[in-house]
């Protein structure tokens, strides 16, 4: 029988079991209440969370700004009303029980006034706040103006040394725990540093081990450690439990509880996830914050793959072995290419992707002209959901811009998420998951299509399956 202790989050003794929050609107009040109600910990996530009219109908998203900056100031605006209500909800679905937290993404556009907007109404109703993505120092201020637990999210020592020197150190009554995420694992971004190579994972007890001896070092012996990425059955993590190199520990789950009742994904996305293989979800680096991702390979990767392959170098003045003009555009100015490339890209143009499309990498790539109409519309359509975005250049910054070229290999983040979680789409839009997926179909427990509700979920993950 394994030890599986209670832990002290956020001011109440737990089940060590958190919800990974979720963007967006994959934890919702409804998830994140179901786990708390079963003992637990849940997440909602705070990232352009939906809310209900009064009859119970989703409340769209529809800008009327005519610029970015004004359908940003929108953005804000909803998600505050959209966090309260996930928020509200979560509180009336755990019946007291639990703790809850939220979720948000340090580089999403305007982080910091969502919060604020958030925490300033939902008294009492949020015990704390996950935050990931991103090195959040000001959380630690935020948290402790509010009275709420804050949570970074690192997938290193050196990250959150580098947080708790430089500002954490100074409030550190509201640190609520760390949660390390394994890079190589989890779903969702991933926080793989230049140091480490992503084709080689590593085994994550000496990193949260060597995390233990810093907190430890620095007086924070007591403050529990949530291993988050690649967690599935906790008889695999028994050497973690009650071991003095680990501490205080408590669990993420991120993927597993997609495929629970209470969870809000379409039943499409819910098949898809127990018919996954080993090898179906993958590191990626097409996403418009710059971050590795993980997500489940269908045409949406597939078609950004594409991209990255009908890819050559380009210069504006002939040079080297780039000598060979090549018509770019509705004007056709030529550019210059190899010789060899030219070939590639006439190749391609017969094959019907005939519009080459320049990157901020002076790189052309090759598209069909339906994708590269919806590639500007998206470009033109943006709302600023990102603190800086590869995609459209949107940035929170007082010029709007990263002062970059907008990038044609990514894509609009906000768009697609909000369309996988609302719709039933799952080959063509972004499913963002963990790398275990595959363990759904050869797990006993979801034989014959079971899906569980949260409470059995988490009645099975104290089992030790
Ligand atoms: C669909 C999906 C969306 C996610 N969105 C977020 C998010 O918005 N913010 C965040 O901090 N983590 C996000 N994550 C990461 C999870 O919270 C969790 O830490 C991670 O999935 C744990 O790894 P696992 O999937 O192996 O359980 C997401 C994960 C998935 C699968
Ligand atoms: S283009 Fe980028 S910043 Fe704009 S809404 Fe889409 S993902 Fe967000």
């Amino acid at each position: 029988m394994l030890k599986i202790k209670p832990v002290v989050i956020s001011g109440r003794e737990v089940l060590p079991i958190v919800e990974g929050g979720k963007g967006i609107g994959v934890t919702s009040g409804v998830t994140s209440g179901a786990f708390a109600a079963a003992g637990a910990v849940g997440t909602f996530s705070g990232v352009n969370a939906d809310s209900m009219d009064e009859n119970g109908n989703l409340v769209d998203y529809v800008y009327k700004g005519a610029t970015r900056k004004e359908r940003h100031e929108e953005l804000i605006d909803l998600s505050i009303k959209g966090a309260l209500y996930q928020a509200k909800t979560a509180y009336e679905i755990s019946g007291g029980k639990g703790r809850i937290h939220m979720n948000i993404l340090w580089e999403m556009g305007g982080a910091e006034r969502v919060l604020h907007g958030v925490l300033e109404k939902a008294k009492g109703m949020i015990n704390g706040v996950t935050c990931g993505a991103g090195m959040p120092y000001r959380i630690a201020e935020i948290a402790e103006h509010y009275k709420v637990y804050y949570y970074p999210i690192v997938s290193s020592m050196r990250a959150f040394r580098a947080l708790w020197k430089r500002a954490y150190h100074k409030m550190s009554n509201f640190l609520g725990a760390v949660v390390y995420e394994d890079p190589w694992l989890a779903g969702g971004h991933n926080g793989l540093s230049n140091s480490e190579d992503p084709a080689k994972p590593e085994d994550p007890f000496p990193r949260v081990s060597e995390l233990r001896r810093f907190m430890n070092e620095v007086g924070l012996s007591h403050i529990p450690i949530i291993m988050a990425g690649g967690v599935w059955a906790l008889k695999d993590w028994e050497n973690w439990l009650d071991n003095p190199e680990i501490g205080p520990i408590a669990f993420q789950f991120g993927t597993r509880p997609i495929l629970t009742k209470e969870s809000p994904v379409s039943d499409e996305w819910k098949k898809k996830l127990l018919t996954l293989k080993n090898g179906d979800v993958y590191l990626n680096r097409f996403s418009p914050t710059g971050f590795y991702s993980s997500a489940v390979e269908n045409d949406f990767i597939r078609e950004l793959q594409g991209r990255e392959e009908r890819q050559i170098p380009y210069l504006i003045e002939p040079h080297g072995e780039l000598v060979v003009p090549f018509p770019v555009g509705p004007r056709k100015r030529p550019v210059y290419v190899t010789a060899e490339d030219k070939e590639k890209a006439e190749f391609w143009l017969a094959k019907g992707f005939d519009e080459a499309m320049k990157t901020p990498d002076s790189t052309l790539i090759f598209v069909t002209k339906d994708k590269s109409e919806q590639i500007r519309f998206d470009q033109i359509d943006c709302m600023g959901c990102l603190s800086a975005c590869r995609f459209s250049n949107w940035s929170t910054n007082e010029n709007f811009s990263t002062g970059k070229k907008t990038d044609p290999r990514s894509y609009c983040i906000q768009k697609t998420l909000q369309k996988v979680v609302h719709g039933n789409d799952v080959e063509n839009q972004l499913m963002f998951s963990g790398h275990n997926a595959y363990k759904f179909s050869e797990d006993p427990f979801y034989a014959n299509g079971f899906i569980p509700t949260v409470q059995q979920l988490v009645d099975r993950i104290m089992t030790g399956e």
